[in-house]
């Protein structure tokens, strides 16, 4: 169960009871499909019950990759990766190649142009037996493409080209784009990416569920955990509808001046939940001049870097924290005769407990400093609070997206750099933006 404390934003807020009601109309527009980018409200209906006939289908794959491979490659950007790798981080661990485990090593690639990035996780696979799951919606994205391009052929010339086939899982469009149309032609094992769903909210459809079914991830506690939420907003009652509640608060401040939102976590497991975050409300909400702008940190040890800012820096800020209730280990301070250290006052005291109190103590004194502040408290890093917190995250970017006067479900400006690019990259057909940068075409 999901718990929203927003004790210490309530004097910097404005008329709460009047940016409910906005909140619930927004919800309305959301739920009835009247709003601005509607036909891609599909996530609304992702993780129902009924729903989830793809799932013996994933699990049937995976148990395949997992047979046959040491290694699964997950070729995606943006939308198409953050989501898996926030949830692989949160539910099994940040370390998570590194452990002892009966799963697949998974390695996340495609997410960039970096020439080092792509060396290393080709030596780090090394000549293990792998698999290669390429995600994009599109099937044109430039990264991916040019990563899976690089994999398929490693893979080709380990098991030919037919071997190579039958180890490459494409998640794509179910009719168009390039990568749909090589699956069909080299009859790749074949997932599709609902029209109506986007990459930032596609978690919950097989860009995160094959992946996550590698990792050997509870996909039905996961999903259960986000329906709850989902549920939940039908609700006009503000202790159920707790994503409403949370773009009213987050509005409400945004309009008192706190244009920055900052997700704050005290676990390193969540450091891709606050990346996921920021792509889920940055592509949603920046755009027509408008948008909170979403930040991130770890604490405790950002407090020693971004915290002075935080506290004291310009008054634009407002900051969300996430507190997982209950650690995946008990860990307890140790007493110490000699105590040179001085730190016997914490003997006996669990780490966790300590890390609760940091927390508290950072909420309060960023309030003091005039930021103002809301707590999510999950009560675990389960599969079933991940998709708790994500299911809240995704629904409340919807509400506070309508409640803003945006579109939450395009995302225009991601094309400026890529026409540039293409440009730059000598791609035919862009010989006039080669012009303005005084390339010869
Ligand atoms: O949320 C989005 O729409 C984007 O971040 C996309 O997911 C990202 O650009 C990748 O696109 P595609 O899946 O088409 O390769």
């Amino acid at each position: 169960m999901l718990k929203f404390d927003w004790t210490n934003a309530k004097s910097a807020l404005g008329d709460a009871g009047a940016l409910w009601k906005e909140a619930l109309d927004a919800r309305s527009v959301l739920l009835n499909r009247s709003g601005a980018g509607s036909q891609f409200t599909g996530w609304l209906e992702l993780c129902g019950k009924d729903n989830r006939s793809q799932l013996s289908r994933i699990r049937q794959a995976a148990a395949k990759i997992s047979e046959e491979s040491e290694a699964l490659v997950v070729i995606g950007i943006g939308g198409s990766y953050l989501g898996a790798q926030a949830a692989l981080d949160f539910v099994r661990s940040p370390n998570y190649n590194l452990l002892k485990k009966s799963t697949p090593d998974i390695y996340f690639i495609g997410n960039g142009l970096s020439a080092d990035s792509l060396s290393e996780t080709l030596a780090l696979v090394g000549d293990r037996d792998f698999s290669v799951n390429v995600i994009s919606k599109s099937g044109t994205t430039t990264e991916p493409a040019i990563a899976f391009r690089i994999f398929r052929e490693l893979l080709e010339q380990k098991y030919g080209r037919e071997g190579a086939a039958s180890r490459i899982y494409a998640t794509t469009d179910a009719r168009r784009g390039v990568l749909h149309e090589m699956a069909v032609q080299e009859e790749y094992t074949t997932f599709v990416i609902p029209d109506d769903v986007g990459g930032r909210y596609s978690v919950f459809s097989p860009v995160g569920l094959l992946p996550l079914a590698v990792a050997g991830v509870d996909l039905d506690a996961m999903l259960n955990g986000a329906q709850t939420m989902f549920d939940g907003l039908s609700s006009a009652d503000p202790a159920v509808n707790l994503p409403a509640q949370y773009a009213a608060v987050r509005n409400g401040l945004y309009r008192q001046g706190k244009t920055i939102e900052v997700l704050s976590c005290f676990e390193p497991a969540l450091r891709f939940t606050g990346e996921w975050w920021k792509q889920l409300f940055g592509e949603s909400e920046g755009k027509d001049g408008k948008g909170i702008f979403p930040a991130s940190t770890v604490f405790t040890t950002d407090l020693h870097s971004m915290g002075q800012y935080i506290q004291d820096g310009l008054r634009i800020l407002m900051e969300t924290f996430i507190k997982v209730e209950q650690s995946g280990y008990a860990l307890q301070i140790s007493a110490d005769e000699a105590n040179a250290d001085g730190l016997n006052f914490l003997a006996g005291r669990d780490m966790a407990w300590a890390n609760h109190q940091a927390l508290a103590a950072t909420a309060a004194a960023h309030l003091d400093g005039g930021v103002p502040n809301m707590t999510l408290t999950v009560p675990d890093r389960s599969a079933e609070s991940f998709g708790t917190l994500t299911a809240f995250f995704e629904a409340a970017c919807g509400v506070s997206g309508y409640m803003l006067g945006v579109n939450p479900f395009d995302q225009p400006g991601v094309e400026a750099y890529k026409v540039n690019m293409f440009a730059l990259l000598g791609k035919p057909g862009y010989d006039e933006v080669r012009r303005k940068f005084g390339i010869q075409a």
